[in-house]
């Protein structure tokens, strides 16, 4: 029989029965790579009903329960896994090459050692004298975690086998290499097969198992996408170049909540934890500056307190630059849009450059009225009282919108030593940490309150 060819997306694990240059999927360009299908089951077997059994779901309650979650002490990921790691759960932790997932998985190897789990860290991409040198600069030289370099999947089973870990890490899941699949590691296939057989495996054997992955932009080999359907939980690390800071961000998780975060800062002995986020965030703010405006936002379970800079600048251009960072584009041309039509404000003819400062990237839509609060500040080229925050969703009719959480914020807010907050009309503030509030109920309305226009 000959076998049949379809097209994968390597960034998103999209199937495409023909390759084209653009995924529409997810959109990324030059990803669609051609892939050999698996290999079909066994001649003649058909899937059989026999050993897939019903259950009720009280029945389970007689189930020996699972024993509790492990703490790496940790605190910033164990608050990202939920409190703890799962005993025999699946992580996925993505993120650029060289944006810290080997440090961050070492230390967290050494930190569950020290809390009782026999771990071992596999590594397809570093030799073991390498892996050492790395401990010995982070202060773990002498960890209980066994050390593996091996890129065979059979192997690395076999070793899983006879050690019994509680944990395996497995750094990273492209360059694994299962010899039942014929095409090179890190293609799509190549690493569906060993996330499969890893976690099936650890799953079975009451293992806990954390997957790295290295986010691609180019269609070389398959990102980390590609299995995140796989794992109970997705992780991604994240920060900017040039910034010291780095951020843990669930995306998934079925067993916390999915959209928490953990701050550690990269020093020269490796990952260190960051408790006060919010100040870190927060450049110095001795006299307020046009354009910046510092937001009151919430990731995850927590407050965190960032700021907002823009720069808006004539230009003789006819198609103005429109510039982010941290910050999504397409939000930023709405809030552009919105000034535009609904307070008469034009930036037709300006330049504009958002940042969110010290590398952090907000997505929630509550930043909307800082957003359009910087640029209204660099645009009249006007600073914003001192001391303030700033939160609130914007609509596209120019309406403002209370935002979760308003009690947390202010708290977060007070605790910094600001004085007063500009809100939209109806935030919920029973204790409002004692900051003096000034409410809108419409975009239009704050402009010619604050801005004179
Ligand atoms: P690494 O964990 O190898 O990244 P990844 O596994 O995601 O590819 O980290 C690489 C970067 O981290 C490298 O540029 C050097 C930097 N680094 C430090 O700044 N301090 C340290 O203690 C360590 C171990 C790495
Ligand atoms: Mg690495």
């Amino acid at each position: 029989m000959a076998k049949s060819l379809s097209f994968t997306c390597t960034a998103c694990g999209a199937l495409h029965s023909k390759w084209s240059g653009r995924c529409d999927a997810c959109g990324e360009w030059n990803t669609i790579v051609e892939e050999a299908p698996l290999a079909a089951g066994p001649a003649g077997k058909s899937l059989g009903a026999k050993r897939g059994r019903g259950m009720a779901l009280g029945d389970l309650a007689t189930i020996e329960a699972p024993p509790p979650r492990t703490e790496s002490g940790l605190v910033e990921l164990d608050r990202v896994l939920g409190g703890g790691l799962v005993p025999a759960s699946a992580v996925l932790v993505g993120g650029d090459p060289g944006i810290g997932k080997s440090t961050l998985l070492l230390q967290a190897a050494a930190a569950f050692a020290n809390a009782g789990l026999k771990s071992v860290y596999v590594s397809g991409e570093e030799a073991s004298a390498q892996i050492r040198m790395r401990a010995r600069r982070l202060g773990l030289g002498d960890a209980a975690v066994k050390l593996a370099t091996e890129t065979s999947l059979r192997d690395i089973l076999t070793t899983l086998e006879a050690e019994k870990p509680d944990l395996v890490i497995i750094d990273s899941i492209q360059t694994m290499w299962a010899d039942t699949v014929d095409s090179a590691p890190g293609s799509v296939s190549q690493v569906r097969a060993a996330a499969h057989e890893l976690t099936a495996f650890a799953k079975k054997n009451g293992i806990s198992v954390i997957l790295v992955g290295h986010v691609t932009k180019e269609g070389q080999i398959a990102g980390p996408r590609v299995i995140e359907h796989m794992v109970d939980t997705v992780l991604y690390f994240e920060g900017e170049r040039g910034h010291q800071f780095r951020i843990l961000r669930a995306v998934k998780n079925r067993f916390g909540p999915a959209d928490e975060i953990g701050v550690f800062e990269m020093t020269g002995a490796g990952l260190a934890e960051v408790g006060n986020p919010s100040a870190l965030f927060l450049s110095d703010r001795e006299t307020p500056q046009p354009g910046t405006v510092v937001f009151a936002g919430i990731e995850g379970s927590r407050p965190l307190l960032c700021e907002f800079q823009a720069l808006v600048a004539p230009t003789p251009q006819s198609q103005p630059r429109r510039s982010t960072v941290g910050w999504d584009g397409a939000r930023l041309a709405m809030i552009l849009a919105v000034l535009e039509a609904r307070c008469g404000i034009p930036f037709a003819g300006l330049d504009v450059y958002l940042n969110v400062a010290g590398g952090l990237r907000v997505r929630e839509p509550a930043a909307d009225l800082a957003v359009a609060m910087a640029l209204l500040s660099a645009r009249e080229d006007a600073a914003l009282p001192a001391q303030t925050v700033v939160f609130g969703e914007i609509s596209l009719s120019g309406g403002l919108r209370p935002a979760t959480q308003t009690e947390n914020r202010l708290k977060e807010a007070s605790k910094l030593g600001f004085t007063a907050a500009i809100v939209p009309e109806r935030s919920k503030t029973g204790t409002d940490g004692g900051l003096a509030l000034r409410q809108f109920s419409d975009l239009a309305g704050l402009v010619g309150d604050m801005f004179g226009a």
